[in-house]
């Protein structure tokens, strides 16, 4: 009679499982997005939420408002609606561990885009599908050594602490500056990736350093143009007076190269979408996914801005 009870009940709970997927066949994912602090920021989250729709997949949708809690709790919330699968884009680097093993343990997979995480098991998460930061740090250093000849001040506006993108660009950047012994970064501060929180630390930076700065080096595009704007309200010309250059390759970015006040910027692409949906659908199909997919990017300067501007889909 137990035995019967017992039965009766997997049966009932097979049941009601099966029915509850066959009634919602559609893959269900949830977005834990980090906010929309950029331009960069809002063409990712197009990105993802026309994907999933073109691919009929139920988005649950999460805006963390560029805080970490934010985001742990909109994790907890997908893991008790049983979703599918995770897109997560971490603010931070650290602190995710905990939550990561609980969603493990539920066997949902985890797929990072645009920044990464630092957890001591890989296992935490099924892929990152991501740009190289410290390459584009790289590449915007090696363009203003060149254009400052080696020679020239520059102050720093950073993104988020730490944020994956602010440490690697730093890093990168760095490590070309070095490399010319006349080059300065004679000050660095967090710009927290957006243009208002640009042009507050740019005007510190003129009020501080005022015409001893020869170059700016913005983290991303939204930075740059509110230190443009800050440039110009001390009466300075930027692109010209003060160097510009930044990362991301927004299309105000690019407005900004062909008015003459952006020097440069280094492409990151935001339309992760379809990367993030494939890994989505081959994570819950049982299939192998690749545990880093490294997006390329290429750096765009006024010489080049002109031609290619309206082809940007950003
Ligand atoms: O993680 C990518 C960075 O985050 C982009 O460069 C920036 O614009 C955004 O806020």
């Amino acid at each position: 009679m137990r035995m019967k009870l017992f039965a009766g009940i997997l049966l009932v709970a097979g049941l009601s499982a099966a029915s509850t997927f066959a009634a919602s066949s559609k893959l269900v994912v949830g977005f834990s997005q980090i906010g929309a602090e950029s331009g960069w920021r809002t063409a990712e989250t197009e990105s993802i939420q026309s994907e999933a729709k073109k691919r009929g997949i139920d988005l649950r949708f999460s805006d963390a408002q560029q805080k970490q809690e934010n985001q742990i709790k909109a994790l907890r919330t997908f893991l008790a609606q049983r979703v599918n699968a995770i897109i997560l884009a971490p603010v931070v680097e650290t602190g995710w561990e905990p939550i990561l093993r609980e969603i493990k343990r539920a066997r949902i997979p985890v797929i990072l885009v645009d920044r990464g995480v630092k957890v001591s098991d890989p296992s935490l998460y099924t892929t990152l599908i991501a740009s190289d930061f410290v390459q584009e740090g790289r590449m915007a250093g090696e363009w203003l050594a060149k254009k400052l000849d080696g020679k020239g001040n520059i102050v720093e506006i950073q993104g988020t602490a730490g944020a994956a993108p602010a440490n690697d660009r730093r890093t990168g950047f760095a490590e070309i500056i070095q490399k010319h012994p006349e080059m300065k970064i004679i000050k660095s501060q967090s710009g927290d990736f957006t243009r208002a929180k640009g042009k507050e630390v740019m005007e510190a930076f003129l009020k501080a350093e005022g015409k001893k700065i020869n170059a700016v080096y913005a983290h991303n595009d939204d930075m740059a143009l509110g230190a443009i704007q800050a440039i110009q309200e001390a009466g300075l010309k930027p692109g010209k007076d003060i160097i510009v250059v930044s990362i991301d390759g927004i299309k105000p970015a690019f407005e900004a190269m062909v008015d003459g006040s952006l020097n440069c910027t280094v492409e990151c692409n935001p339309l992760l979408g379809p990367a993030a949906f494939d890994a989505v659908e081959a994570a819950v199909a049982g299939k192998p996914v690749q545990k880093k997919v490294i997006v390329h990017d290429q750096v765009y300067d006024q010489a080049t801005a002109k031609d290619v501007i309206g082809q940007r889909k950003y």
